[in-house]
């Protein structure tokens, strides 16, 4: 089997990566340019704002890149790209620059969708650090800022194939975590404050009422099959919080908090908790538990449902601490062995990118020339 240096790139959202990873297995080099700062200010990502941020980093985080692997432009074997989903300005920038690059080098180009991406991040930091084999199917949540997606993983012959069983029907969790945060004042983005606001509230102070999805998504028009699905949704309880807010009159102190943190360069937790009443702490800490709660049991039911032998759960939200220690706890109790990327992989990055193109390297599956952003690729 041929070893190969692959040079990824990703930019389909608000970070601009690169990296360089050894035949789908050793990561040599990580370099993440977030730009979390330019979009603070207006509390969620701007897409203009995000193209042009990633054009002016490209070429700097890709030098580094290469330079910390101890690699040249000359000395890699491949490159690969994100194609999609994500924003089409954004991706166009990393597509253009990476075409360049594999045009005036010439070397092979690969295309890779995002979300695959995330899953191979499990992959190759498993097989770098422990190599344990991996038994199949595996059931992969896949739950960031944009997706919330199970897919039922398959591989033969280094051919990877994904049968998505389950995806959100509005809001992602990522977002979920962010609009909350957003609403009560926390800055953007909201899933790490949240997290570590949460340990400092009581989880069951406030209740909220399960998503419950009877019916079949109507607007469904992706390959999904007759096969059982498990979806998700996280609109309803970024309105129940809004309720609460409103119901238990918190405005005024939420714009106290939001200007009183506006004013601090880069909060640190103890700014938070001291903008932070109990009751604030207690319904961030609650609504951390529903979420998490949710996504474990519909989980759970699908991996029992489609007998997978192995669970991955990747993508930003895949950080959270209490979603970690809770598929942990309730997967070993089933007996299901589950795999999370380190929490500098499961946020995005270019190293899963470069990863997940190992096995199209090795199949010759090389992107044309004239290809271009899939803003809203689906995996297969
Ligand atoms: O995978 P990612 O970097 O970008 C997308 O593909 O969307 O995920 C970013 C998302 C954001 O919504 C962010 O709030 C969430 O992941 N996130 C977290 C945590 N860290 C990042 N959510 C909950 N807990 C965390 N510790
Ligand atoms: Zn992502």
């Amino acid at each position: 089997m041929a070893g190969a240096y692959i040079l990824g790139i990703e930019s389909s959202c608000d970070e601009t990566a690169a990296a360089v990873v050894y035949s789908g297995e050793r990561l040599v080099s990580n370099v993440v340019f977030s730009q979390i700062a330019a979009h603070q200010p207006y509390g969620g990502v701007v897409p203009e704002l995000a193209s042009r941020e990633h054009l002016k980093a490209i070429v700097p985080v890709v030098r580094k890149a290469l330079a910390d692997a101890g690699q040249t432009y000359q000395s890699i074997d491949a490159l690969a790209v994100t194609q999609g989903p994500g924003l089409a300005g954004a991706l166009l920038v990393g597509i253009g620059y990476a075409k360049a690059l594999a045009f005036a080098l010439d070397k092979p180009l690969i295309a890779v969708n995002h979300l695959e991406g995330h899953i191979h991040s499990v992959l190759l930091e498993e097989r770098q650090n422990n190599n344990r084999p991996i038994t199949f199917p595996v059931l992969a949540l896949v739950v960031s800022g944009g997706h919330t997606h199970l897919y039922l993983v398959e591989e033969k012959d280094q051919h990877w194939s994904y049968q998505n069983i389950g995806h959100t029907r509005d809001d992602a969790a990522g977002e979920a975590f962010d609009k909350v945060a957003k609403l009560l004042g926390l800055g953007y983005p909201g899933g790490p404050v949240i997290d570590r606001l949460s340990t400092h509230g009581d989880p069951a102070a406030v209740k909220f009422a399960a998503s419950q999805l009877k019916h079949r998504d109507r607007n469904d028009k992706s390959d999904a099959g007759a096969g059982p699905r498990f979806d998700f949704s996280y609109s309803g309880i970024k309105t129940s919080v809004l309720r609460y807010v409103e119901i238990q009159g918190m405005q005024a102190s939420i714009e106290a908090r939001r200007k009183a943190l506006a004013g601090i360069e880069k909060p640190a937790l103890q700014d938070y908790l001291l903008h932070c009443d109990k009751q604030t702490l207690n319904l961030v800490a609650s609504f951390q538990r529903a979420l998490v709660s949710d996504l474990v049991t519909k989980t759970l039911a699908a991996a029992r449902a489609c007998n997978a032998a192995t669970l991955f759960v990747t993508g930003g939200v895949a950080a959270n601490n209490e979603l970690r220690q809770r598929f942990e706890q309730d997967a070993a109790m089933e007996g299901l062995p589950v795999y999370f990327p380190s929490r500098p992989l499961s946020t995005d990055n270019a190293a899963m990118i470069a990863a997940a193109a190992y096995p199209k390297f090795l199949t010759r599956e090389f992107a044309p020339m004239d290809f271009s952003a899939e803003a809203g690729m689906a995996l297969r």
